[in-house]
Formats: C-alpha cells, sequence, structure tokens
C-alpha cells in the first residue's frame, strides 16, 4: 500500500461503501493467495542455435536447440512469427486467422548461416541465433527482433506458459506511437507502459499511465518506413521504450529499443510496413475493419453523470432548442437507473421513458444508455445469468465460487464475456434498452472495476474465464473484458435490430475493439493538461486501428473556466465524438452555463460541427474501409519530415483540414507546423507553402484551421443539402477528394464519389468522375 492508496483507504472506511470495498478487496486478495499458481524456482532459456528448416506456405518453421520459430509472410505483406509453436490462431485480436500465407514467400538460406523469406513488400532474415529482422524490399532494416527469453518454471509447464522478454531494436531515428489509450502520447516518451487496462481512479493527467485501453501495438515511423508491431498476447506485461541516438559526426548511431515483459502467453507477433496509410490498411485488414457510427453520432452530443430526472433532461433538450444549437443525442448515466443496477430504470425519476425518446426522437435528439458489466448480486439480471449454462453466467474463482466486487449498486458479480454463451446472454438483455427507446450504449467500468481502498482495482488475477473454451485466468482474460463486452453488445443489438448499425461505445478494450464501435478519453481531468492529454488519446488510439473517440469536452471532473470550456468545445468539435460529460459533483457543461461571449462562440463551433458533418459521415465510411482514422499525425502524408514526427499539438482531419486547436490558456495565437504542400487559412483565405511554420491569430472565438490546396469535401449547406467545397489546387496543380454520404440506418457501404479539380485558365473546375462539371460548389482560395 503506497501512501495515496493509505489516505484513501482511511477515508473510504467511514461509508458502507468503503467497508464493503475494503471487504472485496480482502476476499480478492485471499483469491489470489489460495488459486493463484506460486512461481516457484525458473530457469532462463533463449532458443540457442538453428538446427533445422522445413519451409512451409509463405515462409518455414525454423529449429533451435531449444525452441521453434514459424515465419510466415502473408498476402498484403503481413509478417507473422511466433516461438514455442505459437501461431496466428487463438487471437482476439486478429479476424479469420489473419491473411493467407503468401505462395511466393519462399524460405531460403541467407548469408551468416541464417535464413529469410523474401516477398515483394518485405523480407524476413532470421539469424541462426533467432533474431528476426524486417527489412524494406531496398534492405533497409525497419525492425530487429533479438532473440526471446523465456523463465520456465522448474516444476514444469504453467498454465499460459513461462515469462518471457521481447528486446527489439528501430532505426535510431525512429519515434515510437500506439500502445492503445496513452495520455502522455501520441508520441510514446522514453520510460515505461504497463500493459493492463485500469481505470485511474478519478481524474487522470498526462501522467496516469496505464488508463483504460492498452494494447501491445506500436507503430513505428522512421525514415526507413513506418511499420507496426502487434505482440498478440493478451497478458500482464510492460513496455520499456528508449528512443534512439544518431551519432554526431561519424560516431555510431544508437538504435531506438523497445523491450517487452509479459507474464505469460505465446511469444508471437505481426510486423505491417509501409506508408502510414498502407500500414492501417493492413492492420484493419488483420483485426477487421471499423464500425460505422449512425449518422447522428457524428453529431454533437450531450450527457451528465446526475441529469436526476425527465425534467432536467427536458429542460437541457429545450435549452438548445430555443438557443438554435443543433443536438444530435443525451446520454443518460447511472443515475437513470434503479438503485445504479444495470437494465432498470428508476420509475420516479423517469416515470415514462420510453415516451421521453419517443419526444426526443421527433425533435431530432437520440437518447444513449450507460451500460456497466456489473451485476447486483441478488437482483433479477443476477438470477437470469445464474441459469445460462451449467455454471452460471458470472466469473468465478479457482475453487469454483462466485467472485464478488464492489461497484455503484453495491456487491456485484462479473459476467463472463469471454464465454459464448454469456455473451449471448447479455446481448439479449439490450432488449430492455431498445425498449426503453434507447438508439446508443455507452459501455463504462469494463476494465473490469472493483473498487479497491488499495491496490488493483480489478478482479482477482486467479478469477477463471472461460477464454472461448481455452480457460484460464484473470492474468489473460483481463485485457479482453471490455473487448468481449463490446462484442455481446454489439452482436446483441445486430440480432435484435438488424437493419441498423450500432452505436456503441466502450471505456475499455483492445486490439479489435473497433469491430463493435468506438471510445472515449473517460475521466479526463478539468484542466489545460486534460485538454493536451485528450488530443494524445484520440491520435494514439486512432493509430492502433480505433478511429472513432473522443474526449469529456470541459474534463470530467472539475469546473472549467470559460476560456477552458471553449477551447475544448473547440478541440472536440473536430473529433469524431464529439460530447459534453461531467460527473455528478463537477460543474455544468451547456454552453450557455459559462456567460453570453462563451454561449455565443460555441454556437458557431456547434454550426460549425453540422457544417462539417457530411465530412465526418465521409470520414467514417473511409475508416472502415481503408482503416485509416478520421483524425491523424501531421506526418501521416509525409512521415519523412522528421520535425513533423515531434509534432503533437494539431492534426489532420482526413486528407482536406489541418487542425490546429489552442492548448495553452491566454493564448491568442500560435505557431503551425505545416507539411509539405499549400495549405490556405480557412478564416482569412491566406496561403501557406510547406514545409514549415506558420504564427496564426487565434483570438478566443476561433481555431486555426487549414485547408490542403486542391481539396475537395462535403459539406452541409444551410438549407440541409449536401454540397461540395473545394480549395483552389496550387497553379499547375491537380487535387481532388472522394465523398462518401450517408447510406442510411443499416449496412450499406456507400457509393464513393470521386472528385477532381483542376484549373483552367482562370477558373477552377470541379469535376465528377465522368469528367462532368459539378455546379454549386464552393470555391476557396482563389
Ligand atoms: C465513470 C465513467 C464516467 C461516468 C461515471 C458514472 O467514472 O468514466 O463517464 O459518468 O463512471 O457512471
Amino acid at each position: 500500500m503506497d501512501g495515496r492508496d493509505l489516505v484513501r483507504a482511511v477515508k473510504e472506511i467511514g461509508t458502507a461503501r468503503g467497508r464493503r470495498a475494503w471487504r472485496s478487496a480482502w476476499s480478492h486478495r485471499r483469491a489470489d493467495a489460495e488459486g493463484l499458481p506460486r512461481r516457484g524456482a525458473e530457469r532462463a532459456r533463449v532458443p540457442g542455435l538453428l538446427t533445422g528448416t522445413q519451409a512451409r506456405p509463405g515462409g518455414g518453421v525454423l529449429r533451435f536447440a531449444r525452441s521453434e520459430l514459424l515465419v510466415r509472410v502473408t498476402v498484403g505483406g503481413a509478417v507473422f512469427w511466433g516461438w514455442d509453436g505459437a501461431g496466428p490462431t487463438p487471437s482476439y485480436a486478429v479476424v479469420g486467422g489473419g491473411p493467407e500465407p503468401d505462395p511466393r514467400a519462399v524460405l531460403e538460406p541467407d548469408t551468416g548461416g541464417g535464413w529469410r523469406v523474401v516477398s515483394e513488400r518485405v523480407t524476413v532474415a532470421v539469424s541462426r541465433h533467432g533474431a528476426v529482422e524486417v527489412r524494406t524490399p531496398g534492405g533497409a532494416v525497419l525492425r530487429r527482433e533479438l532473440p526471446p527469453r523465456w523463465w520456465d518454471p522448474v516444476a514444469g509447464p504453467a498454465e499460459g506458459g513461462s515469462r518471457w522478454l521481447q528486446r527489439a531494436e528501430v532505426p535510431a531515428d525512429a519515434r515510437f506511437f500506439g500502445l492503445g489509450g496513452r495520455a502522455r502520447g501520441p508520441r510514446l516518451r522514453d520510460g515505461e507502459y504497463r500493459l493492463w487496462n485500469t481505470d485511474p481512479k478519478g481524474g487522470f493527467g498526462p501522467d496516469t499511465d496505464p488508463l483504460y485501453i492498452t494494447m501491445p501495438v506500436q507503430v513505428v515511423v522512421a525514415d526507413a518506413g513506418t511499420h507496426l508491431a502487434f505482440y498478440d498476447n493478451t497478458w500482464d506485461g510492460r513496455v520499456a521504450l528508449r528512443g534512439g541516438e544518431e551519432g554526431a559526426g561519424s560516431g555510431p548511431d544508437r538504435p531506438g529499443a523497445s523491450e517487452l515483459r509479459l507474464e505469460g502467453g505465446p511469444a508471437r507477433c505481426w510486423v505491417l510496413v509501409g506508408t502510414p496509410s498502407r500500414v492501417l490498411q493492413g492492420w484493419a485488414g488483420l483485426t477487421g475493419a471499423a464500425a460505422v457510427p449512425p449518422e447522428w453520432a457524428l453529431g454533437y452530443q450531450h450527457a451528465r453523470w446526475g441529469f436526476g430526472s425527465a425534467a432536467e433532461v427536458r429542460r437541457v433538450v429545450d435549452g438548445y432548442a430555443e438557443r438554435g444549437l443543433a443536438l444530435s443525442a443525451v446520454h443518460l448515466d447511472i443515475d437513470h437507473y434503479d438503485g445504479h443496477r444495470v437494465f432498470t430504470v428508476d420509475r420516479e425519476a423517469f416515470p415514462d421513458l420510453p415516451g421521453l425518446a419517443a419526444e426526443l426522437a421527433e425533435r431530432g435528439v437520440r437518447l444513449v444508455s450507460i451500460v456497466d458489466p456489473a451485476v447486483k448480486a441478488g437482483d433479477a439480471v443476477h438470477a437470469a445469468g445464474l441459469a445460462v449454462g451449467e455454471h452460471g453466467a458470472f466469473v468465478r474463482d479457482a475453487r469454483g465460487r462466485e467472485v464478488r466486487g464492489e461497484v455503484w449498486p453495491g456487491e456485484c458479480a462479473y459476467p463472463d464475456f469471454t464465454d459464448p454463451a454469456v455473451r449471448e446472454w447479455w446481448g439479449g438483455l439490450y432488449e430492455e434498452r431498445l425498449g426503453q427507446g434507447f438508439a446508443g450504449f455507452w459501455h463504462d467500468m469494463n476494465e473490469p472495476v472493483s473498487f479497491a481502498p488499495w491496490g488493483d482495482a480489478t478482479l482477482p488475477r486467479s478469477a477463471r474465464h472461460v477464454l472461448e473454451g481455452a480457460g484460464g485466468d484473470h492474468r489473460a482474460g483481463h485485457n479482453v473484458y471490455g473487448l468481449s463486452m463490446a462484442r455481446a453488445g454489439w452482436e446483441g443489438l445486430v440480432r435484435l435490430r438488424p437493419a441498423e448499425r450500432p452505436f456503441l461505445f466502450s471505456r475499455s478494450g483492445w486490439a479489435g475493439m473497433q469491430r463493435y464501435g468506438g471510445t472515449w478519453s473517460g475521466d479526463v481531468e478539468s484542466g489545460w493538461e486534460g485538454l493536451r492529454a485528450s488530443l494524445a488519446l484520440v491520435l494514439g488510439l486512432g493509430l492502433c486501428g480505433v478511429p472513432y473517440s473522443g474526449p469529456d469536452v470541459g474534463g470530467f471532473g472539475g469546473s472549467p473556466s470559460p476560456e477552458l470550456y471553449l477551447r475544448w468545445l473547440q478541440l472536440g468539435a473536430y473529433l469524431p465524438l464529439f460530447r459534453t460529460h461531467s460527473a455528478i459533483w463537477a460543474g455544468r457543461r451547456e454552453p450557455w452555463e459559462f456567460g453570453p461571449e462563451v454561449a455565443e462562440r460555441a454556437a458557431e463551433v456547434l454550426a460549425e460541427r453540422e457544417r462539417l458533418r457530411p465530412y465526418f459521415v465521409t470520414l467514417a465510411h473511409l475508416a472502415r474501409r481503408t482503416g485509416a482514422p478520421y483524425v491523424r499525425p501531421l506526418w501521416w502524408g509525409s512521415p519523412e519530415d522528421r520535425v513533423l514526427r515531434d509534432c503533437e499539438d494539431a492534426f489532420l482531419l482526413g486528407d482536406a483540414l489541418l487542425v490546429a486547436p489552442v492548448l495553452e490558456c491566454g493564448a491568442d495565437r500560435r505557431a503551425v507546423r505545416l507539411p509539405r504542400g499549400r495549405w490556405y487559412d480557412t478564416a482569412t483565405g491566406a496561403a501557406h507553402e510547406g514545409p514549415g511554420q506558420v504564427l496564426l491569430d487565434a483570438p478566443p472565438g476561433r481555431t486555426p484551421v487549414l485547408a490542403r490546396a486542391g481539396a475537395v469535401l462535403p459539406v452541409r449547406r444551410p438549407d440541409g443539402t449536401v454540397g461540395l467545397e473545394a480549395w483552389a489546387p496550387a497553379r499547375g496543380r491537380t487535387g481532388g477528394g472522394v465523398v462518401i454520404r450517408d447510406p442510411g440506418p443499416g449496412f450499406e457501404a456507400g457509393e464513393v464519389e470521386r472528385y477532381t479539380v483542376r484549373w483552367a485558365g482562370d477558373t477552377v473546375l470541379v469535376e465528377d468522375e465522368a469528367g462532368g462539371t459539378v455546379r454549386g460548389v464552393e470555391l476557396r482560395g482563389l
């Protein structure tokens, strides 16, 4: 117990919840003392020397004195390697076992007694000691994995395998991104990062790590190329990152380094190489296409913990309507439940929820429901869960007793979402929510959380999970709890309402969670640091394949100043999930609560989001088709620009826009780094040439946004129809863009409309694919 834990523990013992949390923490500790295999004597092992090889499709198996390595290059160029018999399946992340082996990639002898697999996009070389090098076709080394090291229990194999360590080297100039949602990012500084989904308890800032979503995913950007490495292993672990150093003068370079330590699970990895867009496309191919949110979920949404009653919800919705502010959805938090119990309604405060939902729907406002995984022990949902399968739906300890924890409703049980039967049961429960009129779902507390006055506020590590039939304990199941809950909700909703795409976002998750929806920042602190952290999260998660996310605008737990609130709203307007939210004890988040000046400017911000909503629709569909996140780091199209790799205070929104939010208190202008090409300041129309830096005015009412010369994007016209906005290309150049219109609430892919833009004499023409001139385009940058 550290000092902070002690203070918290003493404070909490004074309340009934605190006393229950104490009891539950003790029972978890006892469960682990009885049920967690003790770590006995261990023996270190490395692969040893290469003894033989056997060709297999796309590569082969390389036998070493004390292990064997499967290497495979797949169609499309993704590389897989796995030690000790690990193959690509089973996997919580990879869909359908991964892409097929590339039939043209063959294992052949390399120099120095090693072997290699040569393919069109990548070469994999394995040394005779078991180092695995991933090289570009031109021979530049992108990543070098040193031979792994295991610590095998002397007493014999342990469940989940041995602890292992994997060191890797990357080029000296490389930068690391990813690892899930990291507040300290998007560029990952030197240091250690834990792979264990965690509720940081209370607001978090840039120094809080880990957070709700961790992933063993690294995106590495270097002069030699971009690559993504995914160690497909759900276990608890740590990654230490250290940037490289380029030798001064003729001195040697020191490579960048990643050191991964996992408590168990398979030693295996996927590596994808190419441009950033190719890499993310490969990642979506490997782990699944991102769900497209319904069109309305790309509009502005308002949440609060503690609306308290239907009357208050109406009051807030009226407030938006009276001021002509577009509002797409209202989110109801746990206070609308009866006694905080999931799948119930407080009928006193919300006597007619379906009626309220229908009334709001008339006004174009959807209702979204929070869904917590923990089920109050002894209530009706719990009783129903006990009847699922042979052993009931809930997580049990090593001795078969149901694991209890403490959450909002009191003593709770935890559905084991890694059991397909439990997912099916749970998915069916959303029928009640749909019946109440809810149109979307907000999964929370699914790291999962069990309040604890000290230590890890989650389930005991010895708790058992079905893990799709493989069986294992919480050390293996923890990180995929939220992901599996998302799957349960998504699949249930698709069954219940097959004609509509579900809207689902989840606080916790893992690689592949984009298949079932998005996420949000969680309880980001209400300060300028929190504002910066919220951008870091969206950028980092996007690079890990989760394109739909956004912060609690205004921060979760405090009362932002009017200035901070406005800057947060301005940032949020350019992020996929645009939602104000706050804690029950925190200040309000309605724009008019911050004075008339902020209200006026907030109205402009919300109007701009509405104007750009068709662009967000296009980006959502593009994310599904191509894996490219809506929100991209500035280096996305110019990974060779080293300065951009370190630029964290601006981002690209799709291909067309560069957004430079104000993240500093008191700032009224800011420096903006530009990638190569011409960029127009959308406020003044002034053209700036990149690469380089410009200083732009950013008075309180303004967020610098630049448009790429030659960009074409869809915008909502004042009459509600969708029109095109086009920015003049530089003289002698052409440009273009794609538009995908909302195909409705179902699963239709939407048609891709392609437009080109070019100079014709002194005018700029926008043409469709058939070469026809498009009329009514709003031309800018002339
Ligand atoms: C958690 C969530 C927060 C929610 C609260 C009450 O702290 O992160 O968004 O309001 O629980 O449900």
